[in-house]
Formats: structure tokens, sequence, C-alpha cells
């Protein structure tokens, strides 16, 4: 008896020490593998292969690109290696392992970060967990009540609090009702951790150096939600370096929707899996996932007076805006297509990283249900643009702490160009 409540004691214990430090063991004997289609027979086989993988582990795939001739890195599991060598081998498609040693880079790239780690202090040297973020944004809500307030937006699956931030500028007289919005989010995918981390600098820009800023929030307040996946970004952090997807149970072995499938427009229709365990899974429904119903919720509650919604992914630098769902252009593609050039091109003088801009479906592939179609289609949001950043690390999506301050200050450049043409034009 005795000895049965200690053995639970131990079990519940030596459990919490696992989900906190981890260090990624669920990577044991994985490794990265790059290949590059050069014909349509080769993508065609790759992308089938991709369709199958439903099972539990599977490969997973880490680029954001459907197109010839641009490297696609895949995450092995040692389960999978011989299948997936024999179907390259079968289209004549050679691979390259690019890091065969999975866990010791991320464990790598993680005492980086806590090297490089400030304790309580917002600082853009490190990632930060979701605590952390939280903790900011209320920081800064006391600390400059003037400029800015939170947002409350909902709950995540697991409970956490998400909170935006609304910075404004209170010298304008007009009430909050009126004023025109941006609106940016990060962290739709779970792994895209330099997304999260631009949404701060930006909130870092506006807030705590208003001064310099002041143009930019002059005739529009700006509403920043930095985390809209908590769940998905903490076991990321903790368990799963590569997730992506919520964190909302669905089939027994299954956990998690792609939230950005999840969205009611055009739902499920193209570049969406109808399977559990895929990466790219709708969802049982539109909206099944707390966080998504969040997001709809705060970008309707702007309906009207939100000009720009701007998502911000990673990895491989693109400005994306719709349609994502199918590849006709809205009539009013070309506003769209000069609002991002001026962000691609303020970075390309800035810092000579090539942004490529064009319609989602156009450039990267059809994907539906996801949120710039969404607020550009169903809210109406007259400029909606998915950012995909800067891209390092093995697997791309995770640059090492070091990269993340010339990454965030890039990024910045583009979006405060998109910014000050938006407040042109609208
Ligand atoms: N990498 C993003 C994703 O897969 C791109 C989304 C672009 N937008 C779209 N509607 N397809 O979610
Ligand atoms: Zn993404």
């Amino acid at each position: 008896m005795y000895l049965g409540f200690l053995f639970i004691y131990f079990i519940a214990l030596s459990h919490g020490a696992t989900i906190e430090d981890d260090n990624y063991s669920v990577y044991q004997g994985y490794k990265i593998i790059e290949v590059t289609p050069e014909s349509n027979k080769q993508s065609k086989i790759l992308e089938q292969f991709h369709e199958q993988q439903h099972k539990v582990p599977s490969v997973i795939f880490l680029s954001s690109t459907k197109l010839l001739n641009s490297p696609i890195l895949m995450l092995v599991p040692p389960e999978s290696e011989i299948e997936l060598q024999s179907v390259l081998k079968s289209v004549k498609l050679p691979f390259r392992i690019i890091d065969d040693d999975v866990v010791t880079s991320l464990r790598e790239e993680r005492s980086e970060n806590s090297r490089r780690r400030t304790p309580s202090r917002m600082d853009f040297e490190s990632y930060h967990r979701f605590d952390d973020i939280t903790e900011y944004l209320d920081d800064l809500s006391k600390k400059y009540p003037q400029h800015t307030a939170l947002v409350p937006v909902g709950k995540s699956y697991e409970g956490r609090q998400m909170n935006a931030i609304r910075i404004t500028d209170n010298s304008e007289s007009r009430s909050t009702s009126d004023r025109k919005v941006i609106f940016i989010d990060a962290g739709i995918h779970a792994r895209e951790w330099i997304a999260p981390a631009t949404a701060l600098y930006v909130i870092h820009q506006l807030v705590e150096n208003f001064d310099s800023n002041r143009d930019l929030v002059k005739d529009y307040d700006w509403v920043i939600l930095p985390v809209v996946n908590p769940d998905g970004y903490e076991y990321s952090h903790t368990k799963e370096r590569f997730w992506r997807k919520t964190r909302q149970p669905n089939s027994f072995a299954c956990i998690g929707t792609d939230a950005n499938r999840n969205f009611d427009f055009h739902w499920g229709e193209t570049g969406a899996s109808s399977y559990a365990c895929a990466e790219t899974f709708r969802g049982p429904k539109a909206f099944s996932e707390p966080e998504t119903q969040a997001l709809k919720q705060i970008l309707e509650s702007f309906e009207g007076n939100c000009k720009m919604y701007l998502s911000l992914h990673s990895y491989g630098n693109y400005l994306l805006y719709p349609w994502g769902y199918e590849s006709t252009l809205p009539p009013t593609w070309k506003d769209l297509d000069e609002i991002s050039m001026a962000g691609a091109n303020a970075i390309r003088s800035a810092t000579g990283t090539n942004y490529t801009v064009g319609s989602a479906t156009n450039v990267l592939y059809a994907a539906a249900g996801a949120s710039d179609d969404y607020a550009f289609g169903a809210v109406k949001i007259p400029v909606s643009i998915t950012m995909e950043l800067s891209g390092a690390g093995s697997g791309g999506f995770d640059p090492p702490a070091r990269k993340i301050k010339p990454f965030v200050e890039e990024a910045w450049i583009g979006i405060k160009a998109m910014a000050a043409s938006v407040t042109k034009k609208y």
C-alpha cells in the first residue's frame, strides 16, 4: 500500500521532470535529409509519400515550398529511413543528409539560448517562453498606460490566457472605436519561433521606442497578438522542437490541428488534410480550435476599422497575399502587390535579403482555410499578408539565438515599409 503510493509519487515526479527537461529525446536517431526535386515526377512521388505519412512517428516535412528545384528538408525517424530511401531511389532523386544527429543540434541550440538569456528581461538575444511573453505584455501595459492596453483574446485548449496588446497614440482625440487598426499575429504554427520574436520586436519598437516611431501610430492603432498557438509553442520548447499544430487531441493517437487550415473560408478544400495525424490537418470542423475562434473574434471586432492583417510565419522569405486557396487573383491584387513590394524592396536595400512577392497559391502552394484568406475574404480587411521570415538552423525553423537580432531587425524594416504604404493608401 505504502510502496504503491510511493511508486505513483515517483512516476508523477519523473513525469513532471520529463515534460520540462525532456531535451528533445523523442528525436533520438532522427536525421534531417535534403532533397531537391527537379522534375514533376519526382515532386509528385514526394508529395504522395508526404500524404501517406499519417502514422506515428512519421517523416516531417520542414520546408515551406513545393516548387521545383528548391531544396526540401525532411525530418526522418530511424524507422522510416529505409522506406524513404527506396522511394527516392525509385525516381532517382538524390538526397543529402544534412544533420545526422538532430538531438545534439537541438540541444546545442537550447544551451546557446539559455546562455544568452537574461532572466526576466525581454531581449532579442534569446527565445522566450510563453509565460515570459505574457509577463512582458503585462509590464508594458502597466508602465505605458497612456500608449498601451492589454486585449484579452481568449484561452487556449490547455487553458493559457492569450492576450494581444493595443498600441495607440493618445494625443489624437478620436475615440478608440473610430481608430483604424493594423493587426499583426504570430505563432499560429508552434515551431516558427522567430515569428513571435518578430511580433515582440515590433511591440518593443512601437512602445519602448515610441518617439522614433510616432508617425506609424499617428493615424493607426496597432493590435499585436504575439502567440496564437501557445500550447503548441510551449510543447515545441519542452518536447518536440518541430511541432506545428495545436494540442487538442483528435483521434486516439493524433494530437493537434493545423490552425492555419482551420478557418471557415473554403475550409478543407485544397492543401488541407482530413487525416488527424497529418501535419496539415484541417481539424474536425472549421474553427474546431479555441485558438482560431479567439483569433476570428478579435479580427471581427475590428471589422471595418482594420486595414491590414499581417500574419508572421517562417520560413522562406516570402510576402504572400490572397488568394491562398486558389490561383485566381482578387480584383485588388495590384494594391496588395504594391504594399508587399514596398516591404520587399525596403528589406532588399537594407540587408540584401530577397523576399519573393506574390499570391500564396501562385508562389508557394494552395492551402485553404488559412487565416490570411479569412481576414481578407470573410472579415474584408483590404490588405492581408502572410510574411514568411528568414530560416536558419538545422531544420530552418530553428535559427540559433544569435540570429534573432538580425532577423527581427530586418523584418521590422519590411513591416514598417508596408505599414507606411498602408497608412498612405487607406
Ligand atoms: N506556410 C503557410 C502555411 O502553410 C503559408 C500560408 C499561405 N497562405 C495561404 N492561404 N495558403 O500555412
Ligand atoms: Zn507557418
